[in-house]
């Protein structure tokens, strides 16, 4: 760990009061796992304690403590995927990457890892990869996911690989559609919503691709800012019963054409979001 690369992120980051798990994430996207040298130094600049330091960094499932693959890999192994043949999919990536789950690839490509349930029950087998959902996954195609993996996700053509759909959204309240045609995020119609947070209130588009944290809004919104969602056609608040388990922020609730719920967490940089789908086409 190069102490001079970390500390430019910090300096990056200066005056930004909520700014560390920004500075984790950098930290993690500079080298692939947050070095033990690296948290020290960010609680002795940031002057926080480095209990907090560790907690935030052990809290979140992004962040690892151990040096980890260019690509992490999470099967999910919760009861509704477990049915659906999710351990023969583990079973294939195990073998097609040569390594047990929990562990990386020798030449740092890959770590695999299996998970609790990802939120997408009804869809699985659900295989996550660098936040990219595949939906239905079958140990055939585990080759071809890995291929793409290599390439670069991102690379991919939307319409031709097996990322996890888009979905349609409405207002839990007034039931008008979320949809925006006119806005494209990740190549699709967004979700608009309004929004307000701290001094300032905006419009939002985010991503409709399940699984993508895009999204394009009127003002940057700082990681970690707790954001009120409002449908712009009723305005009442999208606010649900429930908090988010990673967080405890508020949960947001929209309707999915077709039958069901997602909810997905008020707070910018948590990724915790949930997809109940009943009588589901898929
Ligand atoms: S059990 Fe796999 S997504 Fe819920």
């Amino acid at each position: 760990m190069n102490p001079e690369v970390v500390e430019r992120i910090l300096e990056k980051h200066t005056g930004d009061r909520d700014g560390l798990i920004s500075i984790l994430e950098d930290i993690q996207s500079r080298y692939g796992y947050l070095p033990q040298e690296a948290l020290r130094l960010v609680a002795d600049k940031t002057g926080r304690p480095l209990v907090d330091v560790y907690g935030v960094a052990t809290f979140y499932r992004a962040f690892s403590l151990k040096p980890r693959g260019k690509h992490l890999v999470s099967v999910c192994q919760g009861t509704a995927c477990h049915v659906r043949s999710s351990p023969a999919v583990a079973e294939a990536l195990e073998k097609q990457l040569g390594i047990p789950a929990g562990e990386t690839t020798p030449d740092r490509e890959f770590t695999l890892e299996k998970v609790a349930c990802l939120g997408a029950c009804a869809l699985g087998p659900i295989v996550v990869i660098d936040g990219h959902y595949f939906s239905q996954v079958k140990p055939a195609q585990i080759k071809g996911i890995l291929a793409q993996a290599r390439e670069g996700l991102d690379k991919v053509e939307i319409t031709t690989d097996l990322r996890i759909f888009p979905l349609e959204v409405s207002c839990p309240k007034c039931n008008h559609s979320l949809m925006d045609a006119e806005h494209l995020v990740d190549c699709y119609p967004s979700i608009r919503v309004t929004a307000s947070f701290q001094d300032h209130h905006c419009w939002l588009n985010l991503s409709a691709l399940y699984g993508s944290y895009n999204l394009d809004s009127e003002y940057d919104i700082p990681v970690e800012a707790a954001v009120n969602f409002f449908c712009p056609h009723c305005h009442a608040e999208l606010i649900g019963a429930s908090d988010c388990t990673d967080c405890g922020a508020a949960m947001v609730p929209m309707i999915v054409r077709g039958g069901g719920m997602l909810q997905i967490c008020s707070r910018r940089g948590c990724k915790n979001h949930m997809l109940d789908l009943v009588g589901s086409k898929y």
